[in-house]
């Protein structure tokens, strides 16, 4: 017979929150989200069968030689023995009323009595023997029976039955390690104290490290995502994304998950719209409970309490807007992108452009509370030759399109120095030809991008 080999494949999937493989990710962090196992027969069916009716077999074996076969005699056995221990104290009493030639009646007759019911206890002890003797007769068959499966079954030691059948265990008892990890709690990330730039110039961006088809569909071509930096608590792990409609111009609802893999399986979503002031572009971004946004078709920007879903509004002084400045690649520009909204160690930003600076690029830093701007520098980028541009610990970063396969990181501005640099050459390989989305948060360190319809997300590294 040519039988079978019994594979056992185990392993887990292990996600951290958001993503599989990151070397500055918090190790805790890392959170199995499913357990899988996997089992493979190969050269035909083990006799799982017989397997199984002898395991039943010596189970009721053992247990009905255990059980009720057994506790009677013992039981008799008992009985004789108290009764003997009274016979011997009777007989003694006797002998010691024994005086010449007379016995006492009384203990006579107790004697009498109880010798009757020790013969009587003697003769079902070895009806009971003999009862068991066939009972003892059968189990000798039935365990000669079980010895001829094993060596049967032994046969198919060399499909290493034994050996998989420990495996299957071990594999058992690694499903529930994984099944453990599951209820860890991650470690929380830091949310990084304004100011606090410990690493240096961004020097490589990452392949990307998870991309994924926007929830709303291909046809939505421009939108943002993330999380927030600065969480309210209990929004820790939440992640938020925003399409523009169809006309690429306006968006009017965020949608929130309450954790990574919500998102990723795209469960739970919740959809927080707007009541005023629809949003314009895909600049947005969550900071603190808020998101911020360039009010649909006028030159302000926009405030929008997660919680309250209060809307508070003000005025960007002298920025372009409706496409005056937006950014653009050599033959097309992405539209309604004159205001961009940008997190990082620092706080909160906008990037955007003015005549007053020749349409070049302005930086300014802003109130998170009242959005008034806390400082502001004029660049010398030409805000229509960057595709997009983000914040890293106080340094602007602009890109421009190199080909459909790459973006090019060309321009640096460090508002700290006023230092400026144009010749930076890293590249960041893309899904898909469009950049409509950049934004970097300080708090994971990853940079969210939204791509032609993809959500994308990068490690960044400094030296
Ligand atoms: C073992 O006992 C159970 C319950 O009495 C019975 O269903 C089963 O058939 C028995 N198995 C064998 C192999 O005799
Ligand atoms: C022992 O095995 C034979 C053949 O498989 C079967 O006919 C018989 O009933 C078995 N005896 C017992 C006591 O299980
Ligand atoms: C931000 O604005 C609020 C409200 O106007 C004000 O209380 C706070 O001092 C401002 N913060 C800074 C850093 O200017
Ligand atoms: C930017 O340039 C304009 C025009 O020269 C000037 O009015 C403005 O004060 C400058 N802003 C800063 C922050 O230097």
């Amino acid at each position: 017979m040519d039988l079978s080999t019994l594979v056992g494949v185990f392993g887990f999937i292990l996600l951290s929150t958001p993503f599989p493989v990151d070397a500055d990710f918090p190790t805790g962090a890392r959170v199995a989200e499913r357990c899988y196992c996997e089992l493979e027969m190969a050269d035909g069916p083990f006799p799982r069968r017989r397997f199984e009716q002898l395991f039943s077999l010596s189970d009721n074996c053992s247990q009905s030689l255990n059980v009720e076969q057994f506790n009677e005699p013992v039981d008799i056995i008992a009985d004789i023995e108290q009764r003997l221990e009274k016979l011997v104290h009777w007989i003694s009493v006797l002998e010691e009323e024994y005086d010449g030639d007379l016995y006492s009646i009384v203990s006579f007759r107790i004697i009498e009595i109880e010798s009757a019911e020790l013969t009587d206890l003697v003769n079902q002890l070895q009806e009971l023997n003999s009862r068991n003797q066939g009972i003892v007769a059968k189990f000798v068959v039935k365990v000669q029976n079980i010895t001829d499966e094993v060596d049967t079954l032994e046969k198919y030691d060399r499909l290493k039955v034994v050996k998989e059948h420990r495996r299957n265990k071990i594999l058992k008892r690694s499903l529930s390690s994984c099944q453990s990890a599951l209820l860890v709690t991650p470690t929380p990330y830091v949310t990084p104290q304004p100011g606090s730039c410990s690493f240096g110039k961004l020097v490589d961006v990452s392949d990307p490290k998870s991309s994924m088809l926007n929830h709303f569909g291909a046809s939505y071509q421009y939108g943002c995502w993330g999380m927030d930096p600065w969480p309210a608590p209990g929004k820790e792990e939440q992640y938020w994304l925003m399409i523009l409609s169809s006309s690429n111009r306006f968006g009017n609802k965020i949608r929130v998950f309450t954790s990574y893999s919500k998102f990723l399986t795209r469960s739970s979503a919740v959809d927080v719209t707007f009541k005023t002031h629809n949003a314009q572009g895909s600049g947005g971004v969550m900071y603190r409970d808020a998101y911020y946004y360039n009010c649909y078709n006028l030159g302000q920007l926009c405030k929008f309490d997660m919680t309250t879903a209060e809307i508070f509004s003000v005025k960007l002084p002298y920025a372009g807007f409706n496409d005056k400045f937006p950014y653009c690649t050599v033959s097309s520009c992405y539209g309604y992108s004159d205001m961009d909204l940008a997190t990082d160690e620092n706080g909160l930003w906008v990037l955007y452009a003015t005549e007053l600076n020749y349409g070049n690029l302005v930086v300014s830093q802003l109130n998170a509370t009242d959005m008034s701007l806390l400082n502001s520098w004029n660049t010398t980028l030409y805000k229509r030759s960057a595709t997009n541009a983000f914040l890293v610990c106080g340094i602007v970063y602009a890109t421009r399109y190199l080909n459909s396969e790459f973006e090019e990181i060309f321009y640096m501005f460090d508002t700290t120095t006023g230092v400026e640099q144009n010749n930076l050459a890293i590249r960041v390989r893309k899904v898909l030809p469009g950049i409509q989305y950049m934004n970097y948060n300080p708090r994971d360190k990853l940079l969210y991008v939204y791509s032609d319809a993809y959500v994308v997300s990068y490690s960044l590294f400094f030296a």
